[in-house]
């Protein structure tokens, strides 16, 4: 299929603004999930059902029976983040834009130009004999509770020969990667009280306690300048990478000065300085301030003390941490370092565990190949500091969750310009395309051919 066409089907699915986390979109992405279901069934789907929410509904498929072969399931997520701040895109988020090779959009790397290649290599590959499973979400940028919900009820959903993640990137470019463990997420609002309403601070100011105030100081004791998390117990499950692990980081084409001028973009890097950037980036837990509301913001000047602030914080987990145990520690924690007149509250919004994947079932071995094949190079072990919050379910069936991808790390994924390179999409076209033959060519599991008699 030639360029311009690939670029204005995924077009197609780039212009629904299809962001979960705001409800005024819930009918974009509900139109979302119906371009999903379209392409499913213009794929020979035999099965396309909404499942589980009709607001961000879980598109599943089941593609045409090929009995004796291994069965596939393909996850992706088709909702994006917010598009703000809108002022720093160069084109409009929500209009596709190809420029030096590159399209721009929110979603194109994330996750849905990937979803768009993984459904393109079907095609390419002319049917290869293998039985497809799709599911595709809608609130993976949301904490994936529908998804969550879904496979507790029904946990047979996930029962497949191999899960395939396209959600991620290159390590660089020309330099495919393979994902081994992915961090958790614990994300909280913490909010500050600190008297009944506002005061004038002219009036109070100097004898009435400041909710501000009173945050920044707790959220500065939190994380020390040193890059220290001040939660006690917090570091005491973090599970250390081996030295081979480490090794094999250090021979990774990752450089600290090129990562901090062209892709941080600022004048330093921070965090525990004990550690490799790469350790820290994922293998270490962090704690980041997202923002900050409450008081006085708006146009002009109101002197005010303000009663209330709220802090949206949320922590990076890493193998062998647990989600639930680190939101007792943070509640723990807040409570310990607030003075007493200040009566702090924690609320969770949404988490995830963090996972680890072994990478040597024999399905990792082909994907090396299909890769090796097509762009020159296999794929390498490398970890994401980002999340997606149903990998650890997708595997509880004991099928081997291939975590790989398409993008590249410049493509600027819930930040302005995102973008995805047009030749990375077209030579993962012929990857997965090669994938899928390959894997074609290897028996079905007994346990799931007997499943489907
Ligand atoms: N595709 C990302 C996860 C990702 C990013 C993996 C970078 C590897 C490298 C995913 O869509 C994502 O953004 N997940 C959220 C999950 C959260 C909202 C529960 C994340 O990591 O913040
Ligand atoms: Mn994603
Ligand atoms: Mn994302």
């Amino acid at each position: 299929m030639d360029s311009g066409t690939l670029v204005r089907e995924l077009s197609d699915f780039l212009r629904i603004p299809s962001v979960s986390t705001l409800p005024a979109h819930d009918a974009d992405c509900r139109r979302a999930a119906e371009w999903v279901a379209g392409a499913l069934r213009r794929l020979g789907c035999r099965e396309v059902e909404f499942l589980a929410s009709d607001v961000h509904p879980v598109v599943w498929g089941v593609g045409p029976d090929v009995p004796g072969a291994p069965t596939l399931l393909i996850y992706g997520h088709y909702d994006v983040q917010p598009p703000d701040p809108l002022a720093e895109w160069i084109t409009a988020p929500f209009e596709p834009t190809v420029r030096d090779g590159r399209l721009f959009a929110r979603g194109a790397a994330d996750d849905k130009g990937q979803v768009f290649c993984l459904l393109k290599a079907i095609e390419g590959a002319a049917r290869p004999p293998v039985n497809f499973r799709f599911l595709i979400e809608g609130e993976e940028e949301f904490g994936s509770r529908v998804l969550f919900d879904l496979l507790r009820r029904e946990p047979q959903r996930t029962r497949a020969d191999a899960v395939l993640i396209a959600d991620m990137a290159y390590v660089a470019p020309k330099w495919p990667a393979v994902y081994t463990a992915l961090r958790g997420l614990c994300y909280a609002e913490i909010t500050v009280r600190t008297a009944k309403s506002d005061l004038h601070s002219g009036e109070y100011g100097g004898a009435a306690p400041n909710a501000h105030e009173e945050l920044l100081r707790l959220l500065g004791r939190l994380k020390g300048p040193d890059g220290k998390i001040n939660v006690p117990g917090l570091y005491a499950a973090v599970k250390r990478p081996s030295r081979e692990e480490l090794a094999a980081w250090r021979k990774l084409p990752f450089r600290e000065a090129a990562f901090l001028k062209d892709r941080v973009r600022a004048k330093a890097l921070t965090g525990l300085r004990r550690y490799s950037v790469l350790e820290r980036l994922w293998a270490l837990p962090t704690f980041e301030i997202h923002g900050i509301k409450g008081g006085f913001t708006g146009e002009g000047a109101k002197t005010v003390i303000p009663a209330e602030a709220t802090a949206k914080v949320s922590l990076r987990l890493v193998p062998n941490q647990r989600l639930k145990t680190v939101e007792r520690q943070l509640a723990a924690a807040v409570k310990r370092l607030a003075p007493k007149y200040v009566s702090p509250t924690v609320t969770f919004l949404h988490g995830a565990d963090p996972a680890q994947v072994k990478v040597t079932h024999p399905a990792f071995r082909l994907l090396d190949q299909a890769f090796r094949e097509v762009v020159g190079r296999g794929t390498v072990p490398v970890r994401a500091g980002g999340s997606i919050p149903v990998v650890p379910a997708l595997g509880q069936s004991g099928a081997p969750v291939i975590l790989t991808g398409i993008g590249l790390p410049d493509d600027r994924l819930h930040a302005p310009n995102e973008k995805l390179d047009l030749n990375q999409l077209e030579d993962g076209i012929r990857v997965f395309g090669r994938f899928y033959e390959l894997l074609g060519e290897t028996k079905a599991s007994r346990k799931d051919v007997e499943k489907r008699r």
